[in-house]
């Protein structure tokens, strides 16, 4: 042991640091869309009757989402909607510029298309295994695009369900990047390109082990990725809560998936979260026993305006709640809500859960948040215009990042430590538990530095 290890420690470490800390910054500058920030909705065009274009106050919006067309997967291209459907599309981009000049509208294409319950994810898998194929539906996407005047594509594939799905989505979406910025040099813009994915970077319920987004061609060729933080215990036989920010007991929250992602190695500044507006319902086994994993028999009753069994529309749920006599629960562990009335049970993002996430989302740095979907808000866009004004409150008030002024503000509850973390699969290490923060890792890596310049002044 003499002073040559040390040495060659200290200058690796010299060498290593400025390329690690500035890593994210050069990922988000590469393309020069990137916007600053996303308060973005997804408007649901089935839900045009309740939740018509015209009646969206854009104000509470930097981006709006058109969800979603199909793929016809017999010419590999977008599918149009029914005929009925055809102006609403035509006209979405027009009508909600007209009210916001610099709102952008995105067209997003997905596995979850109403109208063609028969296209699968089975269709996406053959479309992306093939280049042919993929040309065709990367052109007929950006054609559909400009002639309607969106903004932006986005792809919703719920979900990549083998390791060559994953490989393919990977290329492409290196493809459609490229086709993208060749475009571009014909029009006065560059199209937006995000991707619709799941709440975590690895698959943990798909048929598959083992099942990892690309990450690399995610973080150079998108803008942005959506993650859909919610719907975490869609099938359970016992009352459970649909999005909290934190579980210690599972890798099912928020904060486990957007951290997931970020440790995967996503810039913060192309990672956005998903706040749900519909809440999931079931009926008890026994009304008495109304707790948090309580026995269910089965789910809630189709709504209005979800029109879907086992979900309810924020609108909805804020109707149910006049009643004096619904108990109404806000669990400031795990940052969730849930309230039941005689045999119905309902967990659901309430006001005060939407404004902690959205600190959570600032606090980690995220380029934004998005509704889901906007068209289940109440008629006055109570939980738009919440999520919006506080995101802009603190979003733009300026805070010194070394001082690390915003994490230090009282946080009402603690994320799980590691220790508490899941063993299996992906379990934070030590070293994840500083991601999402720079400030932590700078200040670590200092610890490390001073404690090698003291040991080696000792030698
Ligand atoms: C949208 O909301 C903003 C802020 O609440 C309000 O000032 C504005 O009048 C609303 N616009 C419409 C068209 O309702
Ligand atoms: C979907 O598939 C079912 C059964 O295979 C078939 O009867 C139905 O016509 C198909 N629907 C469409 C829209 O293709
Ligand atoms: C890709 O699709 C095209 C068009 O359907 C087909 O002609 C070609 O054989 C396919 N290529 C492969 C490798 O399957
Ligand atoms: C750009 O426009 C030129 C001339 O109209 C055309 O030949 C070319 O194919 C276009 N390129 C792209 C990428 O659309
Ligand atoms: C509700 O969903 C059913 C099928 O699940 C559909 O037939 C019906 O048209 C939908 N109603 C509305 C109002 O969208
Ligand atoms: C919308 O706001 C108005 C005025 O504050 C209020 O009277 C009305 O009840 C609200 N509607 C809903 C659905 O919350
Ligand atoms: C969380 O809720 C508990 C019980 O209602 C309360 O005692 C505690 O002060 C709350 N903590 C915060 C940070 O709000």
């Amino acid at each position: 042991m003499g002073q040559i290890p040390f040495s060659l420690i200290l200058i690796s470490l010299l060498v290593t640091l400025p390329v690690y800390h500035t890593t994210a910054h050069q990922e988000c500058s590469n393309l020069n869309t990137v916007p600053h920030q996303v308060r973005a909705g997804y408007w649901f065009s089935h839900t045009n009757r309740y939740s018509p274009v015209y009646n969206i106050n854009t104000s509470f919006y930097t981006h709006l989402y058109y969800y979603s067309l199909s793929l016809d997967d017999v010419h590999s291209q977008v599918a149009l909607p029914p005929n009925d459907q055809l102006p609403l599309l035509a006209t979405f981009s027009a009508t909600l510029k007209a009210q916001n000049p610099s709102l952008k509208t995105i067209l997003s294409i997905s596995t979850d298309d109403r109208h063609q319950t028969n296209v699968s994810s089975a269709a996406f898998s053959s479309m992306v295994g093939n280049q042919t194929l993929r040309m065709s539906f990367i052109n007929s996407a950006i054609e559909l695009a400009r002639n309607h005047a969106f903004d932006g594509l986005d792809l919703a594939w719920q979900f990549p369900s083998s390791s060559s799905d994953m490989t393919s989505l990977g290329i492409l979406l290196a493809e459609w990047r490229a086709r993208i910025n060749e475009e571009a040099k014909n029009s006065s813009s560059t199209l937006l390109l995000t991707a619709t994915a799941y709440f975590s970077n690895h698959l943990f319920d798909g048929p598959v082990d083992n099942l990892d987004y690309p990450i690399d061609s995610i973080s150079d060729n998108l803008d942005w990725a959506n993650v859909l933080c919610f719907g975490y215990h869609k099938n359970s036989d016992l009352t459970a809560l649909d999005a909290p920010l934190y579980d210690k007991a599972s890798h099912f929250s928020t904060s486990y998936g957007i951290t997931s992602w970020l440790v995967a190695g996503i810039p913060a500044c192309k990672l956005v979260m998903g706040v749900p507006l519909y809440g999931r319902s079931w009926i008890l086994k026994n009304k008495m026993k109304n707790e948090l994993g309580a026995p269910v028999v089965a789910m809630g009753p189709r709504q209005k305006v979800s029109n879907q069994t086992g979900l309810m529309a924020y609108s909805e749920i804020k109707e149910t709640l006049k009643d004096p006599n619904i108990v109404f629960v806000y669990d400031n562990q795990t940052v969730s809500a849930y309230f039941h009335s005689g045999d119905l049970w309902v967990s659901f993002d309430s006001i005060e859960v939407v404004e902690v996430k959205i600190e959570f989302a600032l606090q980690k740095r995220l380029l934004g948040y998005f509704l889901w979907p906007i068209s289940f808000d109440d008629s006055n866009y109570t939980v738009s215009k919440q999520a919006s004004e506080v995101w802009l409150r603190n979003h733009d008030s300026p805070y010194d990042e070394d001082e690390n002024g915003f994490e230090q503000a009282p946080s009402p509850a603690q994320p799980p430590s590691p220790a508490q973390l899941p063993s299996q699969d992906h379990a934070l290490t030590p070293s994840a538990a500083f991601s999402g923060s720079r400030t932590h890792k700078l200040h670590l890596d200092l610890y490390i530095l001073l404690f090698l310049l003291f040991y080696l002044s000792t030698i």
